[in-house]
């Protein structure tokens, strides 16, 4: 592929994680990424290690929560790299507990950083990144298996995940005809620092120890262990190829068969 058919990539969350795995793999594989999450200083040492091993990567910070950060970031990236072909929503937050005692700013804020979010970001590539009058184009929400089935003390995040993929089916039917594919990655447990976190929160509820609740975690799970960043963006690459073009208003799980729906 020459320089001129390279494409333009935008991914949100890269600096971390499932994200940056995501960013990686796509410039390997001749995009140009711009990437975005709020810490400047880790978008800045992301962009310098990820050009330090020769990829064409440059980002801004970002909240995904922001109106004006996301109109600024899409106008950002666009004057970099040029319009958007390839757009991966996957910025996002855990969030729960007894739901009974869960604070309103914490439904509001998980809803508002994974959902809402890739109304926002989705809408602003469409339109100030040129992708509804391409021809071609991909757009990739990382959502969840906690999209498809309940999670226990996890009702903010599971319900956040859910109306990611009814967005992702309800926009691939209505852009199909474009050319314009839009599907959900659904991880189950990755191993990153959100999984982490994920850990100390319920070892905090259930009164007991992150080394506890691994195995817990890892027995619910057919393979036996937590998926790989690298896995989850494996898919997210495939679905960005050629040969991809007929998958559209999926919810595709990497998750070690621990969801089969
Ligand atoms: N790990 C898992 O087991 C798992 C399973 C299923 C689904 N997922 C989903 O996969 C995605 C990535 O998760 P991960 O495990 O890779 O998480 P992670 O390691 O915590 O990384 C999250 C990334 O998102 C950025 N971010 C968070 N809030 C943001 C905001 N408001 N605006 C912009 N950027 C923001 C973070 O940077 P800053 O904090 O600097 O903003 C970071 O770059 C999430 O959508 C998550 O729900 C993860």
């Amino acid at each position: 592929m020459t320089a001129q058919e390279q494409r333009v990539a935008l991914v949100t969350g890269a600096t971390s994680g499932i994200g940056l795995a995501v960013a990686r793999l796509l410039a390997c594989q001749h995009h140009q990424v711009f990437i975005g999450a709020r810490t400047p200083e880790s978008v800045t040492s992301t962009i310098k290690q990820l050009r330090a091993d020769g990829l064409d990567v440059d980002g801004t910070p970002v909240d995904v929560r922001s109106t004006p950060d996301v109109k600024a970031y899409v106008a950002a990236a666009v004057a970099r790299f040029g319009t958007i072909d390839v757009l991966v929503n996957n910025a996002g937050r855990s969030g729960g507990g007894v739901t009974a005692d869960i604070e309103e700013d914490l439904w509001s804020d998980v809803i508002e950083t994974n959902l809402n979010s890739v109304f926002r970001v989705t809408r602003e590539v469409l339109n100030t990144g040129g992708m509804r009058n391409k021809k071609r184009g991909r757009i990739i929400n990382i959502a969840s298996t906690a999209g498809k089935q309940g999670v226990i003390l996890g009702a903010p995040y599971s319900a956040s995940k859910h109306g990611v993929v009814g967005f992702t089916k309800a926009l691939g039917n209505e852009l199909a005809p474009t050319g314009i594919t839009v599907n959900a990655v659904c991880p189950g447990y990755v191993e990153t620092p959100m999984a982490q976190r994920v850990r100390q929160g319920y070892a905090a509820a259930y009164d007991t120890t992150e080394d506890a609740i691994l195995p817990k975690f890892q027995a619910k799970i057919p393979l036996g262990r937590y998926s790989t960043p690298e896995e989850v963006a494996g898919l997210v690459g495939y679905l960005t190829s050629d040969s991809a073009a007929s998958i559209t208003s999926q919810a595709l799980n990497v998750c070690g068969g621990l969801g089969n729906f």
